[in-house]
């Protein structure tokens, strides 16, 4: 039978982790100390004290959770290497029994008709380099591409596509700017330095990798309220120039360097203002902008703004003031974030448009919800209908001609949410933190016939 909603044939439906969300095991085998480790344990920075030290107990139940993932008929698992796991001091020798864990983990899944995708850096700093100046110093940049090239070199018989980084934004405007994430820096300064360098450590990571190369960003597209209900709504100049910005800052500042080799001129003039551009030195941008197979979206809502005189710029968004930005109603997740799946067709059309020469791949979607367990059965039809509205999106998008070659959503297990700790829930497949017993919940077996079938009923 063929279903109402078809996508294309070949399309990639898989689903994400990453290493500190889910792994544990966070003294074995020689790991180094992470940043997120000491961040959880710095009172106050996690929800109740929580840490990454057990998580999911991936690190060991992982030959269960990839028979899980062969269940759901995944075709591939993106997950990323702890950096502090390969190179436990962030720079010198690789720690082998860090490398064996990936092994072990690519060898599994491989066996299981899986297709790894790797990502190299998604947040877990080594602490050691953190206390050399983290992402605000350009070695760093250096040593994260010396660390690429070892697990590249353990790993490339076997492996085929790379990420090099997840959320720049985040990394740097929620880790060095607003610091609620770690290692909890409050400098706008400090954020654009920290974005540039990740670009540059991209760029550098990039020219040694082969393969099917990937950068994920966060994004969103930049609206005002007003445009959420019609699309079509002409807006006023002051709310032009502030979605210019805003869309500057977000998604241009990672966009226009990695794919067009400059910064947009709104993103020099606030970094500018916010403690210079001697970071940002001759020759950067032609090493950053490499050749990349697909852009990597993670989108979970839009970002609702609009002018507002008198509006003061909220941490993380140094050269907003006189922007609001704006919490909408309707309908929303557990984490207050607004559910618009129409936001990424949007999205996604735009960066066809704009950028048209990368594939696009969803890396990271989904929703957290307060579910319920009832039974042995876990149904959790909000965050069936939120993961049917985007996929019903991402058609939409094919359709008007967005070139988006797969799906992955977020994520694959309850885990480990940030600052959050456990108490928010973005898996399809419940995890009872207590006994590590795995549930997937109805969303999985929704999920296992949408790629079943290759489309939604
Ligand atoms: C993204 C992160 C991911 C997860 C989701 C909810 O920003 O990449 O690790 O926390 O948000």
């Amino acid at each position: 039978m063929t279903p109402d909603i078809e996508f294309p044939e070949g399309f990639i439906w898989g689903a994400a982790t990453a290493s500190y969300q889910v792994e544990g095991a966070a003294r074995e085998d020689g790991r180094g100390v992470s940043i997120w480790d000491t961040f959880a344990r710095t009172p106050g920075k996690v929800a109740d004290g929580h840490t990454g030290d057990v998580a999911c107990d991936h690190y060991h139940r992982y030959p269960d959770d990839v028979r899980l993932m062969a269940d759901l008929g995944l075709s591939v698992y993106r997950f990323s290497t702890a950096w502090p796991r390969v190179v436990p001091d962030g720079s010198g020798p690789a720690n082998p029994r860090g490398l064996d864990f990936y092994d072990r983990l690519v060898d599994s899944l491989l066996d299981a008709g899986i297709t790894p995708y790797v990502t190299l850096y998604h947040w877990d700093l080594p602490q050691n380099l953190e206390d050399r100046g983290g992402w605000t110093s350009r070695d760093t940049a250096y040593y994260f591409a010396d660390y690429a090239a070892a697990v590249h070199a353990r790993l490339s018989d076997r492996v085929s596509n790379w990420t090099t980084l997840n959320e720049p934004w985040v990394c740097a405007f929620l880790g060095y700017g607003s610091g609620v994430h770690a290692p909890g820096v409050t400098d706008a300064a400090s954020a654009f330095k920290a974005a540039h360098h990740q670009l540059l450590g991209h760029g550098l990571a990039a020219q040694n990798l082969t393969g099917t190369l990937t950068l994920t960003l966060n994004m969103a597209p930049v609206v005002t309220p007003a445009q959420i209900v019609d699309v079509a709504h002409v807006l006023t100049d002051d709310d032009a120039e502030a979605i210019r910005r805003v869309d500057a800052l977000l998604n241009r500042q990672f966009l226009d360097p990695a794919l067009k080799g400059t910064y947009p001129a709104e993103v020099l003039d606030i970094a500018a203002e916010h403690g210079g551009l001697d970071h940002i030195r001759d020759g950067d941008l032609e090493i950053i902008r490499q050749p990349i197979d697909l852009l990597g979206i993670n989108y979970y809502n839009p970002c609702v703004i609009q002018a507002a005189a008198g509006a003061v710029a909220p941490p993380a968004w140094p050269g907003t003031d006189g922007i609001e930005f704006v919490t909408i109603e309707g309908p929303q997740t557990a984490m207050g974030w607004p559910v618009i799946p129409s936001g990424l067709s949007r999205l996604l059309v735009r960066l066809s448009h704009d950028y048209p020469d990368v594939g696009l791949i969803i890396t990271e979607n989904g929703a957290a919800f307060h579910d319920k367990v009832v039974g042995d059965r876990v149904p959790d039809s909000d965050r069936v209908a939120y993961l049917d509205g985007h996929l019903r999106a991402c058609h939409q998008a094919i359709a008007e001609g967005a070139d988006l070659r797969g799906y992955l959503v977020w994520s694959l297990f309850d885990n480990f949410e940030w600052a959050e700790g456990y108490h928010q829930r973005f898996g399809i497949v419940r995890i009872d933190y207590a006994t590590q017993r795995r549930l997937p919940k109805d969303s999985a077996l929704w999920y296992r016939d949408v790629i079943q079938r290759n489309g939604i009923e």
